[in-house]
């Protein structure tokens, strides 16, 4: 065989691997396929002046909140309470996902414009940041074995605890147990702090109800068990923008209030948590500063 037809011949075996793979990728694609991207979608409306994109950070690692679907995508109740609000206020939104461990410098750098990420309003946070209206009421709740008998938030005074490390769950057992405690288990995220509770490491978990309830009825009802204490205080979200950045402040405030007020947010609400919110959300005090 001369060396022509062997370079010939691997040129046509590499040929056909590369359309043979081409054509597998092609079709092992489970979505319909994509309309011809080049071709941007015909204006159905007025041609629309370009709207602003703010960049949004949040810790998706916390369901029902904000998690990563199986395509990878951002979904949850705090995005798509972002993305109404985004709607009526007339920007655009676009979510990165940012650990929580530096998510407050990522505003202070200007790498991402506003965060949305169960973050509960706290006086020490309002000296770097400013917040929205409050949107969710939560607080915090302890999550344990089924056969624990842990029944209230004293009995972990000399327990080994799981926090997200930095959150308000890591601030309440802290100042149980004393800062310097060794018996403080602080993880990077939420569901690691679970998973180490259902390994054993840990004797409880403490982080905001919504997303302990939800683990508990996904991940094993009959592995765990939640205790409330009437100690837990009652805790506000808000979305969190830079010192300063009051015109976007006042967009969100604006939009939060129209989806209230047009039933969109209860809709939200109800898909996630079974039923419209309890009346009780009164606008709180972050709300003065905002103006
Ligand atoms: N609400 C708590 C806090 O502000 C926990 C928030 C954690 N959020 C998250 N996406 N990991 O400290």
């Amino acid at each position: 065989m001369s060396f022509n037809s062997i370079t010939t011949r691997r040129f046509l075996q590499t040929a056909a691997t590369l359309v043979a793979g081409i054509v597998l990728a092609a079709c092992s694609k489970t979505e319909p396929p994509a309309p011809v991207a080049a071709t941007p979608a015909p204006a159905a409306s007025a041609p629309a002046p370009a709207a602003k994109v703010y960049l949004v950070g949040t810790d998706a690692a916390y369901a029902p909140f904000e998690s990563q679907n199986e395509k990878g995508e951002i979904v949850g109740f705090d995005i798509e309470v972002v993305q109404a609000v985004a709607q009526k206020a007339g920007f655009e939104v676009k979510f990165l996902n940012t650990p929580w461990e530096g998510i407050f410098n990522t505003l202070a750098q200007g790498d991402r414009d506003l965060l949305v990420s169960a973050i509960t309003i706290t006086d020490e946070r309002k000296q770097t940041m400013d917040f929205s209206s409050p949107y969710f009421d939560a607080q915090q709740l302890i999550a344990v074995k089924k056969d624990s008998k842990i029944a209230k938030f004293d009995d972990l005074k000399k327990l080994k605890v799981g926090v997200q490390n930095g959150t308000t769950g890591d601030e309440v057992v802290t100042k149980l147990q004393g800062k310097n405690s060794p018996n403080i288990k602080r993880f990077e995220s939420t569901p690691l702090a679970l998973k180490e509770l259902e390994a054993g490491g840990v004797d409880a978990v403490v982080a905001d109800n919504g997303v302990i309830v939800h683990y508990v009825k996904n991940n094993g009802d009959t592995k765990f068990k939640t205790v409330t204490d009437a100690s837990f205080v009652s805790e506000q979200y808000g979305l969190a923008v830079k010192k300063g950045n009051t015109e976007l402040q006042a967009k969100l405030n604006k939009g939060l209030a129209d989806i209230k007020a047009d039933g969109t947010y209860d809709k939200i609400y109800t898909k996630y948590f079974g039923a419209p919110a309890a009346a009780t959300a009164a606008p709180a005090p972050a709300a003065a500063a905002s103006k």
